[in-house]
């Protein structure tokens, strides 16, 4: 991945809690391509990893993410921030930010002619890549359609821009709103399981969209997701040990924080990519004791041995586990 440094060029205020940030190369170049669903890594001073910000276009042609003469990113800004959407909502037009990027894990597959419209599904600040995904399906001139839901209407961002591009193909829904509510049921039973489904947003509707199109019969390559967030503890996370049979250490895991989190606290260099369950980069071998699967990378077999963890996100059902590291 290449390194940018880049300028705040513009800032705008999208929701009471999203703000958009326009970014320009410092340099004064032209930006990298980028394809829909990439993000780049922003380095937040103080912090030891990156975060990872979707990256929006509106440009009314393939020009804008062939050629971008800027990027826009959207920042939630998050209640728990552990200074990530902080520092991003503190900066100012004309500040500087280190980049690494542009990066694509949540592609678009290029749809046949005669394909029935492609399905994005947002919620929260999981617009970032659909709206990218749906601005390159309508200048590619492939249908869509695109279900964006918040917790109210006034929570949802980009709306004017998003109805300029998709006119009848969009359809909001807020949780306030019995009216407009997204029921993922619903909608999937009105769609065809030869449609492909692109969904970005908490980890509640990933798993309720997964769940519900396996049931109605949808193929595993038709449905593509993105989680926005890594791993969030559940209510009822307990703490429990880690023993690392290769290094000798034993380790405890709070509630609060993932097996991967602790063992870098404790100077361990463990491989990891997504931190989100989805890549399979921080796959280990469990020796002993029983894990709780949260990815989305191992199968349900896999999930089933028990013999493998993703340890970014998966944390244990008994109280202690051995692993392979
Ligand atoms: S880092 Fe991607 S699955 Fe754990």
């Amino acid at each position: 991945m290449q390194k940018l440094e880049l300028t705040v060029s513009a800032i705008r205020a999208e929701s009471p809690l999203i703000r958009s940030l326009q970014l320009c190369a410092a340099s004064g170049d032209p930006l990298p391509a980028f394809s829909p669903g990439s993000h780049l890594q922003v380095h937040i001073p103080g912090l030891s990893d990156t975060r990872n910000y979707s990256l929006i276009s509106f440009e009314p042609s393939e020009r804008g993410f062939e050629a971008p003469q800027h990027y826009l990113l959207g920042v939630r800004l998050e209640e728990s921030s552990s200074g990530g959407s902080r520092f991003m909502h503190g900066l100012a037009v004309g500040d500087r930010i280190t980049v690494l990027g542009p990066k694509n894990d949540f592609p678009l597959h290029a749809p046949e002619p005669a394909e029935a419209p492609i399905v994005l599904i947002a919620g929260g600040i999981g617009i970032t890549p659909i709206a990218a995904m749906a601005n390159a399906l309508q200048a590619a001139g492939r249908p869509w359609v695109l279900h964006y839901s918040g917790r109210s209407r006034d929570q949802l961002a980009f709306v004017a821009e998003l109805a300029a591009l998709g006119g009848a193909a969009l359809h909001l829904h807020a949780d306030d709103d019995p009216a407009s509510r997204l029921d993922i049921g619903a909608l999937l039973s009105a769609l065809a399981p030869s449609q492909h489904l692109y969904v970005c947003g908490p980890k509640g509707m990933i798993d309720a969209l997964i769940e519900g199109a396996k049931t109605r019969g949808w193929p595993a390559d038709r449905i593509h997701f993105e989680l926005f967030t890594t791993a969030k503890p559940v209510s009822g996370d307990q703490a429990f040990e880690v023993e690392l049979r290769q290094s000798g250490k034993t380790l405890t895991v709070p509630a609060n924080k993932t097996i991967l989190e602790v063992l870098e606290s404790e100077g361990c260099d463990p491989m990891y990519d997504c931190k989100r369950g989805e890549c399979g980069v921080c796959t280990a071998t469990v020796l002993e004791g029983t894990p709780d699967h949260r990815d989305y990378f191992l199968s349900e077999a896999e999930k089933a041995s028990g013999k493998m963890i993703q340890i970014c996100i998966s944390r244990a059902k008994s109280a202690r586990l051995v692993l392979d590291l």
